[in-house]
């Protein structure tokens, strides 16, 4: 079994430099995942010169390590989001990450890229009698609101669901030649994309431009758009708002044809599968097991649980890759999307809870809406400086207090503490890498950054 993305390990990945030298352009891009390579990409198309930073390679954060659904459905949230946010604000995220399958599919006609998307309907179901009348409650919302949900329990696994939510239409991809197809396209319309090149400030010059600094090279923008899923070091607060999860996933061979939709179960734990056409009828995607990033868990086990219930559940006859990657949640269930408060030149996009290929294009398409100077009718559902709804400031409130606790942990204790506000590290025993409870920084274990808001190495003797 290959410890690695199904994603990466399976597409071709072409190098790209590192940075060299002061560079000009309009917008500087920091990270190359779904959010930062669609900016890039829509930018570099109307016009403007735009150059991409990243740390590590395109596609090696969380967009390479995803499940590979393309799909406005996520879970069971819209009847949450009417309830919590209203139901305009509910409209305006249900549009966006329905406009964001559809401009994937637009790009991935476009472009002509061989990346297998493929349209599959999309279940949540539940396993339980007591969660029915939720997923019926959703059904309702979710139709109410324009998607294109109904009831419906034909989800094709080899169980018997008592409630489902059936949205037609939605698709899957494989996340790692979607990805390097637009990093082509971008590169082919002009732009230029620098790998291995970890920015470690942002600064603001006077009111007019910004600079970003990776590896002792510089490039000055008139815009920054920071797509590092969660913005690096301190920008406009987000670490203290949103919460670090990590789930694992598992590609496997059945004996039999797989389901030929894409599932996620709204009961606890959640498991998601998908189709994995590259393995024929019988390929099927499995993720779950999610928990805090840092957790006081041996990871390895997570591994075995989610093997566990793959066996338990479908007739496997091989696991042929396995990894795992972490996406943030925002307190109030909504993503940041737009400018930075107080920093009006540099623009971010965070916190999608999982749902980044739809939530990170919809980003794109309204990132370079700002860029470009246009109205944008989804921004108010993703305004950046919210401070969010009595429940919401009481959940922060709550996080921070935990991370306190990390903060002040014994200072005795051998583990290394994080640079990027000093929470002491916890070892994840699967991955080999030293992670942080606090907001999700990684180190591998000679210290250096795998990802996370901290941009500087641990300190180890
Ligand atoms: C297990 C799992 C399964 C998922 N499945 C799905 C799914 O099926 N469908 C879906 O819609 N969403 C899914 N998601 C969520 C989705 O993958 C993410 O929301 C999305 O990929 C985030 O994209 P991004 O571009 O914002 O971040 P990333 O893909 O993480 O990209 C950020 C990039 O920035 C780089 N970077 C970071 N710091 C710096 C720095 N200082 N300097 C330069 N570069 C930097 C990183 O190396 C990285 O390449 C899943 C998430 C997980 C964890
Ligand atoms: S990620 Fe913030 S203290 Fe570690």
């Amino acid at each position: 079994m290959e410890h690695e993305s199904v994603w990466l390990a399976t597409a071709d990945r072409p190098e790209h430099p590192p940075i060299e030298g002061r560079l000009s352009v309009d917008v500087v891009v920091i990270g190359a995942g779904i959010t930062g390579l669609t900016t890039a990409l829509l930018a570099q198309q109307s016009g403007a010169q735009v150059a991409v930073v990243e740390a590590r390679q395109v596609g090696s954060g969380t967009s390479g390590g995803t499940t590979g659904k393309v799909t406005s459905q996520h879970g069971l949230i819209y009847a949450d989001l009417v309830e919590r946010h209203g139901f305009d604000q509910a409209r305006r995220y249900a549009e966006a990450n329905q406009a964001g399958l559809e401009r994937v599919a637009t790009l991935v006609g476009e472009l002509e890229l061989d990346c297998g998307f493929t349209r599959a309907p999309a279940f949540v179901y539940t396993r339980s009698d007591d969660l029915a009348h939720r997923v019926a409650a959703e059904a309702q919302r979710a139709a109410a609101l324009g998607l294109p949900a109904r009831l419906g329990r034909d989800t094709g696994l080899p169980f018997e669901v008592p409630a489902a939510v059936r949205f037609d239409e939605q698709a899957h991809v494989h996340a790692g030649r979607y990805l390097l197809g637009l990093a082509k396209a971008f590169t082919d319309a002009g732009g230029q994309l620098f790998e291995r090149s970890r920015v470690t400030d942002i600064d603001d010059i006077g009111d007019s431009a910004v600079e970003v600094t990776a590896e002792g090279h510089a490039v000055r923008a008139e815009h920054c758009v920071v797509a590092t899923l969660l913005p690096l070091g301190v920008t406009a607060g987000c670490f203290a708002r949103t919460t670090p999860v990590r789930s694992y996933g598992l590609a496997v061979r059945l004996r039999g044809d797989a389901p030929t939709a894409m599932t996620i179960s709204a009961d606890s734990p959640t498991y998601s599968t998908r189709p994995w056409p590259d393995a024929g009828p019988n390929g099927l995607i499995v993720v779950g097991q999610g928990h805090d990033v840092g957790a006081d868990l041996d990871t390895t086990g997570q591994y075995a649980a989610l093997e566990r219930w793959a066996r338990a559940t479908f007739d496997v006859e091989d696991v042929d890759y396995r990894w795992s990657a972490q996406d943030y949640t925002t307190t109030d269930g909504l993503p940041y999307v737009g400018r930075a408060p107080l920093h009006h030149r540099v623009l971010l996009a965070t916190g999608y809870a999982k749902w980044g290929l739809t939530n990170g294009t919809a980003a794109a398409m309204m990132l370079t809406d700002l860029l470009a100077e246009r109205e944008s009718a989804w921004l108010p559902a993703f305004d950046v400086g919210r401070i969010g709804d009595v429940a919401s400031v009481i959940e922060t409130a709550k996080a921070n207090l935990a991370n306190s606790a990390h903060l002040l942990a014994d200072r005795s204790h051998d583990a290394p503490r994080c640079t990027h506000l000093g929470c002491r590290l916890h070892w994840n025993t699967a991955e080999t890498s030293w992670d942080c409870p606090c907001h999700g920084s990684r180190f591998t274990d000679r210290g250096e950054v795998i990802e996370g808001p901290a941009v500087r190495p641990l300190d180890l003797p």
